[in-house]
């Protein structure tokens, strides 16, 4: 717990108008909606790299605005942020780490002072830590990816900005990802019943995505108890092991086994538990669990065709 933080107090009275970068994606075609909801203007930027069909759902909505155009396009981007009070930063791509790091600084250059931004940091910072990771933990990615988003969130700070170190993200939303470990064992005991899974004992930390939706809200809203600082995002009690996941599942999907195997090894190292105390002493709480997640799968994965499965890995 950092002693010196009290339990934030909303201040966003000057916030009318919010630009989401990526915002049709897995992470904000949730937030979208919730920030229209909270009587936001939102301006949603991005290139559609996985469609524009999960915004449907409130393109009724007046207040909100779609532009279709890349964050490396300094021109359109600085045209875009120009009568914005805050930027929500979640465009990013695996594989092009430089961009991820180079669209960051672009947004950051583009901003005035007083312009709020919120980054969508990851807990892949931490890499492989022995007992709890805090904000204080020293940073020690494992993967390229990792560390791009670490470069992403000091630029980002150092503006004055939010990063939220968010867990690994899971459950459904309009556009669905199942590259994600709780939605990719879901659907492969779905597809499979039966399956191995290697170094089930690496500790992963989990949050739901409309509770991390809810934590770029918070964030929007309490931003001067936040700004320049990192928070991680998630909850303790989905502090679990790759074992306790496939458990959850087992318990789930009738006729799913999932074994341990000692043969393979996984690709991603990642081994690390996390502790939310420094969001939780502002107010903010995850409440959705790995269970609910699952049973919120079940209900549309077997019902997808082979067309709206997301066909390759992303971030
Ligand atoms: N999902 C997770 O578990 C998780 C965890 C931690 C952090 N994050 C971060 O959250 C953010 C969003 O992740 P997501 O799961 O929603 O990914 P996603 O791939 O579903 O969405 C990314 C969106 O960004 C858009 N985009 C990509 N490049 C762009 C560009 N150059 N200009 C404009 N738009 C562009 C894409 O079209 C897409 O709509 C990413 O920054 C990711 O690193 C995600």
């Amino acid at each position: 717990m950092n002693p010196g933080l009290k339990t934030a107090v909303r201040d966003d009275e000057n916030v009318k108008k919010v630009l989401v970068t990526g915002g049709a994606g897995y992470l904000g075609s949730t937030m979208v909606p919730m920030l229209l909801d909270e009587g936001y203007d939102v301006v949603v930027y991005d290139i559609f790299k996985w469609g524009v069909y999960p915004l449907t759902p409130v393109v009724g909505n007046p207040k909100l605005t779609i532009i279709n155009a890349d964050i490396l396009d300094n021109e359109k981007l600085e045209k875009a942020l120009k009568d914005v009070d805050a930027v929500i930063h979640l465009a990013a791509i695996v594989g092009y780490p430089a961009f991820n790091v180079e669209g960051t600084r672009n947004v950051v250059n583009a901003l005035a002072s007083h312009q709020r931004i919120i980054y969508a940091s990851t807990g892949s910072c931490y890499g492989a830590v022995e007992g709890t990771c805090t904000e204080e933990t020293p940073i020690s990615p494992i993967t390229l990816y990792g560390e791009t988003k670490a470069e992403g969130e000091k630029l980002v700070r150092a503006k004055g900005g939010v990063g939220l170190r968010l867990a690994t993200v899971f459950g459904v939303s309009p556009r669905l990802r199942l590259d994600l470990l709780v939605n990719d064992l879901t659907a492969k005991a779905i597809k499979m019943r039966t399956f191995d899974l290697y170094e089930g004992g690496f500790r992963r930390t989990f949050l739901h995505v409309r509770d991390a939706a809810k934590g770029f809200v918070f964030a929007l809203q309490h931003y001067n108890s936040m700004s320049g600082q990192a928070f991680n995002v998630g909850d303790e009690s989905m502090n679990l092991t790759k074992l306790d996941v496939a458990k959850l599942i087992e318990g789930k999907v009738d006729g799913c086994c999932i074994t341990e195997s000692n043969s393979g090894t996984d690709m991603d190292k990642r081994d690390y538990a996390v502790s939310y105390a420094r969001i939780r002493s502002l107010g903010y709480k995850a409440n959705i669990d790995v269970g609910t997640g699952i049973v919120e799968l079940l209900k549309v994965i077997p019902n997808m065709k082979s067309d709206e499965i997301p066909r390759c890995k992303n971030v």
